[in-house]
């Protein structure tokens, strides 16, 4: 289902507040090594980078774990991951490098200008206090016409995601990214997608193009 409507949200005080302010570094000390979605939602997850991503293209997996959901079947030039806990991108095997980086503390990326051909973020925008920062530096690392794929489910570390997720509805969390990305100022083409499977975890996805 797409969702048609052209909502944005309105940003209120206190809307990148979190139940937990202590530094993430903290947090995510401990590797989760499980997956934070069911194989359901997870398959869905890879068909959309089956679809949107460039076959051959360099991949940017924006907090990452040690899982990256990226079709087997396919080549992809490069795969860089950027996430928090050193373990789990150490063990992830799609990744080809990674970097420990929290967007939280510094939101601009260690990428050059138009390095990659696409950026995936699975279960993970609510974690950030600066997602338009964040996303202005996509507009900035990605090519010309190159995707973005935003993808979440129902569930998240409450005392780490931001107020204004924690609030909104599932659909209306789409709404959010939505808004994210127009203030970014980079993207055409935004797709509000629910995805989700006749069973199990719901999954919605939100795709952008750079211009
Ligand atoms: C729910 S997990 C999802 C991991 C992975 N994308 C997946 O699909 O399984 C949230 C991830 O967000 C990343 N993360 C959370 N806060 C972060 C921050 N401040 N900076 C960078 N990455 C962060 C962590 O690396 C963590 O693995």
């Amino acid at each position: 289902m797409v969702f048609e409507k052209k909502y944005t949200v309105k940003l209120l005080p206190g809307a990148f507040d979190r139940m937990d302010d202590s530094p993430d570094e903290t947090f995510y000390a401990i590797p989760r090594f499980v997956t934070h979605i069911d194989p359901g939602a997870i398959r869905v997850v890879t068909d959309l980078y089956r679809k949107y991503l460039p076959p051959g293209g360099d991949i940017l997996d924006l907090m990452s774990s040690w899982v990256s959901h990226l079709p087997e079947e396919i080549k992809y030039r490069r795969v860089v991951g950027l996430g928090i806990n050193d373990r789990e991108l150490s063990r992830n095997k799609q990744l080809d490098e990674w970097s420990v980086h929290n967007l939280n503390k510094q939101p601009s990326l260690p990428y050059a200008n138009q390095e990659f051909d696409g950026v995936i973020i699975c279960v993970s925008l609510d974690y950030l206090i600066r997602p338009v920062e964040v996303l202005e530096e996509l507009g900035r690392i990605l090519k010309p016409g190159a995707p973005v794929i935003i993808t979440y489910s129902n569930r998240c570390f409450e005392t780490k995601a931001i107020a204004a997720w924690l609030s909104s509805s599932d659909h209306n969390r789409a709404y959010l990214i939505r808004t994210y990305l127009l203030e970014a100022g980079y993207f055409k083409e935004i797709e509000l997608m629910d995805c989700s499977p006749e069973a199990g975890d719901p999954l919605y996805a939100v795709v952008a193009r750079v211009r």
